[in-house]
C-alpha cells in the first residue's frame, strides 16, 4: 500500500539534495527521452546499461572494455555526440544493433537524474511506455516513494511531470489526499487538466519543440504511447537491467 502523505515528486535534478533519497524507492523520468530509449533498448536485448554523468566518465569506461560488446551511446542537446555509436532515439536501438550488448548510456537530463539517485534503496526507469507496469511495481513497495523527473537543465519538463501527475492519479484512485506533498499536488494537477490527450500536450511542451527543429515528430509520437511493454529497468549496481521479462 502506497503511503501518498510521504510520496514526493522532485520537478528536475536540481530540485533536491542526494540525502533526500536515502532509503527511498525512486523512479527516474525523462520521457523525452532518456527513459524511452532505455526501455527500448532492453526490449530489444539489451543486455545492460550503463548510465554515466557525463562525457569524462562515458570515455573512461569505454577505453577500459572490449568494443565488440560495449557500445557508447548518447546525446548533447538533443544531438548525437561526435564519435558515438549511436544517439538518443529508440529508433536507433534495434536489436540488430543493441542484442547482446551492454551500452554506456550519456544523456543531458536523463543519465544524471539516474546517477543522482545512486544512493536510494531502489531505482526504477519510467516512461508512459512501461507506466503501468511502474505502477503495480510501486503498489508492493514497502519504503517511502519519490518520482525525480530529469526535466532540463534545472527546469522542469511537462512531459515528465505530466508522467508523474499519471502515476500519482493511479495510486490515489483520483483522490489525493490533502495533506499529500506539493510536488505531488502539482502534478496531480497537471494531470487532471492535460492527461485527456498525452500526445496533443506534449507535443505543445518545450522540449516537443526542441527535438522537432532536431529531428522531426517520430520520436515524441512514439515516447508518447502508453503500456506498449511491461519492461521493469531497474538500477543495481551500477548497472540497468531487467527485473523481469
Ligand atoms: C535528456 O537526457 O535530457 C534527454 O534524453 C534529451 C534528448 O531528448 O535526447
Amino acid at each position: 500500500m502506497v503511503n501518498l502523505q510521504t510520496l514526493d515528486v522532485f520537478n528536475s535534478i536540481h530540485s533536491f539534495q542526494e540525502d533526500e533519497l536515502r532509503n527511498k524507492t525512486v523512479v527516474v523520468i525523462d520521457v523525452l527521452r532518456a527513459s524511452s530509449t532505455i526501455i527500448t533498448a532492453l526490449m530489444n536485448g539489451a543486455k545492460a546499461i550503463i548510465p554515466v554523468a557525463d562525457m569524462g566518465e562515458a570515455s573512461k569506461i569505454a577505453q577500459n572494455v572490449d568494443s565488440e560488446n560495449y557500445l557508447l551511446c548518447g546525446e548533447k542537446d538533443g544531438i548525437k555526440i561526435d564519435g558515438y555509436d549511436l544517439g538518443n532515439s529508440p529508433f536507433e536501438y534495434s536489436n540488430e544493433l543493441v542484442g547482446g550488448k551492454t551500452l554506456i548510456f550519456n544523456t543531458t537530463n536523463g543519465t544524471k537524474a539516474i546517477k543522482k539517485s545512486i544512493g536510494s534503496a531502489n531505482i526504477y526507469i519510467a516512461a508512459f511506455l512501461n507506466v503501468s507496469a511502474i505502477i503495480d511495481e510501486l503498489k508492493n513497495q514497502s519504503q517511502d516513494i519519490v518520482l525525480v523527473c530529469a526535466g532540463w537543465k534545472g527546469r522542469l519538463a511537462f512531459e515528465d511531470l505530466l508522467l508523474a501527475g499519471n502515476i500519482t492519479h493511479v495510486l490515489s484512485d483520483g483522490k489525493l489526499p490533502d495533506d499529500a506533498r506539493d510536488g505531488t499536488k502539482v502534478a496531480f494537477g497537471l494531470y487532471d487538466k492535460y492527461g485527456e490527450d498525452i500526445l496533443a500536450s506534449i507535443h505543445q511542451s518545450n522540449h516537443a519543440s526542441r527535438l522537432k527543429k532536431l529531428i522531426g515528430d517520430d520520436d515524441i509520437n512514439y515516447c508518447c504511447q502508453v503500456d506498449t511493454t511491461e519492461i521493469l529497468p531497474r538500477l543495481k549496481e551500477g548497472m540497468i537491467t531487467l527485473t523481469n521479462g
